[in-house]
């Protein structure tokens, strides 16, 4: 048995130390917020938070992770979806099939933690979250929502 700290609780979770954390969260831990993409650390579709750096579960072996790290999952952002990236992506209707918002939003929340206030170019820099969708101008107008600059907050 691990335990891991998933949102402030500990969880005992029994899986291979090789598994991905993706699937311990998944799976083990019933939290279905976090998704599976490529399962190769490209599309981000899968990003945690991991002593609030936004981490790729797909790649992140559960034998890697100690109980003394904090994960967050997009569950565990607010109670009620009333993190202010939540309310800007829910103001400017971000997601179209949705499938890697949650991704997109925690690594938009660990930006903004590292830059308050970011251009485009450092959304375009940090974000290298893969959207098929293509919601990016819509991701970077909510991003900017969210850090106060809504200004330029305009609808992509
Ligand atoms: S599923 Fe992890 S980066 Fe794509
Ligand atoms: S909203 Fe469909 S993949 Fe991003």
């Amino acid at each position: 048995m691990v335990q891991l700290t998933i949102n402030g609780k500990t969880h005992e979770v029994d899986a291979d130390p090789d598994t991905p954390l993706l699937w311990v969260i998944r799976e083990q831990v019933g939290l279905t917020g976090t998704k599976f993409g490529c399962g190769i650390a490209q599309c981000g579709a899968c990003t945690v938070h991991l002593d609030g750096v936004a981490t790729r579960s797909c790649v992140m072996p559960l034998s890697a992770v100690t109980a003394d790290q904090k994960i967050v999952t997009i569950e565990g952002l607010s109670p009620d979806s009333s993190h202010p990236v939540q309310k800007a992506w829910a103001a400017l209707d971000v997601p179209q099939c949705g499938y890697c918002q949650s991704g997109q939003i925690m690594a938009a929340v660990a930006l903004l933690q590292s830059n308050p206030n970011p251009t485009d170019d450092d959304i375009n820099t940090e974000m290298s979250n893969i959207c098929r969708c293509g919601t990016y101008n819509r991701i970077r107008a909510a991003i900017k929502m969210a850090a106060g600059d809504t200004g330029e907050a305009t609808r992509g």
